[in-house]
């Protein structure tokens, strides 16, 4: 497995593959790897040649009241996963390649990254744009692929990557979750033991959410009370919102019509926990006169 530390010896090392006819599946981390990301590896390893992971905690999309030097750091296990994982590329740039002193260009996707994350976060999404542009045209990859826990993030990509038309298709993993529910996240290594006990309350208040769709309750209010109701048993979680959207613009509904995605996002403790899921359904069928 090759570390590569440079934009330039990234850059090369993806033209020598693509001139060789070798296809390179992308999986972009900011590091502290889990399970979740081990599927990502995964999934990229049976589709394509050569895989690439990127480490790189990207300052940028972390706003300056939350704590970017205590985001966990842990270079070598990650490292040792991806070996074994049979990774080709470990991508670890050091901030100052990635931002040169002299940098200037941001890159926005103004509507998708306006509404919740954004309002919590609201220079999150810049970062993000800014980075996945500058990871995929060094990897050049074939495939990407994401988790589907950061939905928003995910919507944000595929509307960067269509818009710039960058290269490489998106690829969205099924959202990886503890044996009660809880997604996985390099955050969640910072739950107290009760907190962690308390988190995955998300989840059902979102498989609430769920439940109710199936049961066919299409009003959105509706479908969100169902969600707070759940979050309002737990008193040590807070929530910052829990909303029914639309799947591709993310903008809340008030009617649902064929498919939704519930997307929450809760306090707890110094954590925020952010998880989703995404729901197809029939409409309603009409009443028999
Ligand atoms: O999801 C993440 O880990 C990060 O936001 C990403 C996509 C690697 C960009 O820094």
């Amino acid at each position: 497995m090759k570390i590569i530390r440079t934009t330039s010896a990234m850059a090369d090392w993806s033209r020598r593959l693509h001139r060789e006819g070798v296809t390179i599946g992308f999986v972009p981390t900011m590091g502290a790897l889990h399970e979740g990301h081990r599927a990502l590896i995964r999934a990229a390893r049976l589709a394509c040649d050569a895989v690439v992971v990127s480490i790189f905690v990207n300052p940028t999309q972390f706003g300056p009241t939350e704590d970017l030097s205590k985001y966990p750091r842990q270079l070598r296990l990650d490292q040792a996963l991806c070996r074994k994982e049979g990774v080709d590329v470990v991508f670890a740039p050091t901030t100052e390649t990635m931002y040169p002193a002299a940098s200037q260009t941001v890159v926005t996707v103004p509507a998708m990254a306006r509404r919740w994350e954004g309002e919590a976060r609201p220079h999150h999404f810049q970062g993000v744009a800014t980075i996945v542009t500058k990871l995929l045209s060094l990897v050049q990859p074939d495939n990407t692929w994401f988790g589907q826990k950061d939905y928003q993030q995910v919507a944000l990509v595929q509307q960067l990557v269509k818009d710039l038309n960058l290269p490489g298709d998106v690829v969205v993993h099924p959202t990886m979750r503890e044996a009660d529910g809880l997604a996985l996240s390099s955050r969640n290594v910072y739950l107290s033991r009760p907190q962690r006990q308390a988190a995955p309350v998300l989840y059902r208040a979102l498989q609430a959410g769920a439940a109710a769709i199936r049961a066919g309750e299409r009003r959105g209010t509706h479908i969100q009370r169902h969600m707070t109701r759940v979050v309002a048993a737990e008193p040590l979680a807070t929530i910052e919102y829990l909303s029914v959207c639309n799947p591709n613009t993310l903008e809340p509904l008030s009617a649902l019509h064929r498919q939704a995605v519930l997307l929450g996002a809760l306090r707890i403790g110094p954590v925020r926990l952010l998880d989703n899921v995404l729901i197809s359904f029939r409409r309603r069928p009409s009443r028999q006169m």
